[in-house]
């Protein structure tokens, strides 16, 4: 257990903050979400009952002492629990993506040069001698900022006029060193995900990756969802600075663990590639965000940005820079690009539908003459949130399920094969596609009556169907999926195939069209596309056509990271990339009804779903 003293008047949710300890808060402790569940013996030491508690917990959750931390407020001395399903674990971080052959070009490259020396005849001044140098070496007119010029002087006549000056992009010497000693020119690629970063530690001489990092984002206690973050930032004093630093803060750790690891010293990094979505890219340069969440959903900029790495408190070498990639639209941000960038869609002759899965979810439809982009705002459902036992991809997420047609017994299988504690994004897919497959749900997602099973239950005036009993769970009580829950899914899943609906008519292509289905991001990696199907999710196309590419994010900023014409390729595809905003498109609530369905309300889209269902309920 851990002891921490608080003043009176603090919410256990920030108590816990201060002592270091994560819990769950989806809502940025609103008292809306219900995930910061706790549990405490002797309540006299806290407030009576808020009104989200009364609404969200269960009586008999409130007999066994159970509140919501954020609601709790500290009156004394209090002893808390923090049940499996409230606690913030480490969890299964997709660091990988598809990545694809380009040159190797990065923005900084070192040269060694040796300057002659400076005599009577010959008083050119130290800058302008080593420009000269430089030219004699191919390149054309360089600047340097202030701080190194000052201290010029004293470096090349240390190192006797022998140097090695690294540059970037050819424009800007960013470091004069001694010459002859090889040290080595480092970048690192960072991809800022709303619940998670990943650094990649590279050579950019040989292009390799020495090392790769990962580690929740730490602007999580502030909300796991992107509102509640971009409320913070713009509600709170002082909540965009905060939210910056802690995302800075976990970066700098994290290039610290990468250098430890590789034998890299911290000041050889010259280059940091971002990508993040508009409002983690907005928080991370410091630009308020609070406009990405009203209409119009306006961006502070959609280019690609240069900022010197000192500027952000990013603890690099003192004249790195950081290349952020741009931006498309309010909801389509630098690691869609990244996307894009790393399927190669955009080269292709064929057709593709490419889906980066996620609390707000992008889909792009094209090919070489042409793409098209929306977000969807799916929710976070996929990740497990806004479901009684949703957890995401921790040890003891239920990830796979399977119900047996016959009796509607359950096998599942969980992370690292520990006691259930919950159940995760890709799961969750199967339970809806398993229990319509077997008939014991309807195709609007209610479940039948007059089913005989034991694991079926009404609690609440809520329909429940028992994934794992509770004497297998480390939860200690059942886990299971409501009726609730399938229809927080049922919307999710709505939203994104309805996005995809309106691409695929602007595009004009239809189901044969399309020749590949990628789709990214960490819920994806361990979807069972059968059951995406099942469900209705995707379209109906060949399995064969689908490819999980994984975390593209990280892939697409590190190819900007050793490939200058990538990230020309990135700015281009930021112009050209079209995008719809779904909510004004006429076509988008009507499409969105259609896919309320299991799998959709006009079946002959799915034939070969159709075909699967009456093969198993036919058996
Ligand atoms: S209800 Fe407490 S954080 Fe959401």
């Amino acid at each position: 257990g851990r002891r921490v003293e608080v003043k009176r008047g603090l919410t256990l949710l920030e108590a816990a903050r201060v002592a270091g300890v994560g819990i769950r808060s989806e809502c940025g402790g609103r008292g809306a979400c219900g995930k910061c569940l706790i549990v405490v013996e002797e309540q006299k030491s806290l407030s009576p009952l808020s009104v989200s508690e009364t609404r969200l917990l269960s009586s008999d959750k409130l007999k066994a002492g159970y509140r919501l931390a954020c609601q709790s407020v500290v009156l004394g001395d209090v002893t808390v629990f923090v049940p499996p399903e409230s606690r913030l674990e480490a969890r299964r971080i997709l660091a990988e993506g598809l990545s694809r052959r380009f040159e190797l070009d990065p923005a900084v490259r070192s040269v060694r040069v040796i300057l002659p020396r400076p005599s009577l005849l010959d008083t050119t001044p130290d800058f302008e001698r080593l420009c000269n140098a430089l030219k004699e070496r191919g390149f054309r007119e360089v600047k340097m900022e202030h701080e190194l010029l000052q201290k010029l002087p004293t470096i090349l006549r240390e190192a006797d006029w022998d140097v090695e000056v690294v540059l970037w992009m050819d424009e800007e010497v960013i470091a004069v060193g001694k010459g002859g000693e090889e040290k080595g020119v480092y970048g690192a690629s960072i991809d800022i995900g709303t619940s998670k970063l990943v650094l990649h530690l590279v050579d950019l001489r040989s292009g390799e990756t020495l090392s790769v990092k990962t580690v929740e984002n730490p602007q999580t206690v502030y909300g796991e969802d992107i509102i509640s973050r971009i409320n913070y930032a713009a509600f709170e004093e002082g909540g965009l600075r905060r939210l910056q630093g802690l995302v800075i803060e976990a970066i700098n750790s994290l290039i610290e663990e990468a250098c430890r690891e590789a034998g890299v010293k911290r000041d050889r990094v010259y280059e940091v590639t971002v990508v993040g979505n508009t409002a983690m890219h907005h928080i991370f340069l410091g630009y308020p965000p609070k406009q990405l969440a009203v209409a119009p959903y306006v961006a502070v900029i959609r280019r690609s940005v240069n900022v010197k790495a000192r500027q952000l408190g990013i603890k690099v070498h003192e004249f790195a820079n950081v290349f952020v990639l741009p931006n498309i639209a309010g909801f389509v941000g630098a690691d869609a690009v990244a996307d894009v960038l790393a399927t190669g869609i955009y080269e292709s002759d064929d057709m593709s539908l490419l889906i980066d899965v996620g609390t707000n979810s992008e889909v792009f439809v094209g090919n070489k003459e042409d793409i098209i982009s929306c977000s969807t705002p799916a929710g976070s459902a996929f990740e497990g949130m806004h479901l009684e036992h949703g957890v995401k991809a921790v040890t003891g997420a239920i990830e796979k399920i399977r119900i047996d047609p016959g009796n509607y017994e359950v096998e599942y299988e969980t992370i690292d094969g520990a006691k259930p504690v919950g159940i995760c994004g890709s799961a969750i897919v199967d339970a809806v596609a398993e229990l319509f497959k077997c008939g014991l749900i309807d195709e609007r997602g209610h479940f039948r009556k007059n089913i005989n099973t034991k694991r079926l239950r009404r609690e609440n005036g809520v329909v429940k169907f028992v994934v794992a009993w509770k004497d297998e769970s480390a939860t200690g009580r059942d886990i299971t999926v409501s009726e609730r829950d399938i229809q927080e899914i049922l919307l999710a899943k709505a939203a994104i195939r309805a996005g995809i609906a309106v691409l695929m008519k602007e595009k004009k292509v239809s189901e044969e069209d399309l020749a590949h289905l990628y789709i990214a991001g960490s819920f994806g990696r361990y979807l069972n596309p059968e059951s995406a199907l099942l469900i209705g999710l995707i379209p109906d196309i060949p399995l064969d056509r689908i490819s999980f590419v994984g975390n593209t994010a990280i892939a697409g900023a590190k190819m900007c990271l050793l490939s200058r014409s990538m990230r020309k390729t990135a700015d281009e595809l930021s112009n050209r990339i079209r995008y719809v905003e779904l909510t004004a498109h006429p076509d988008f609530r009507r499409e969105f009804m259609n896919a309320l369905f299991i799998p959709h309300r006009n079946l002959s889209m799915y034939p070969t779903v159709v075909k699967r269902i009456s093969r198993v309920r036919g058996a």
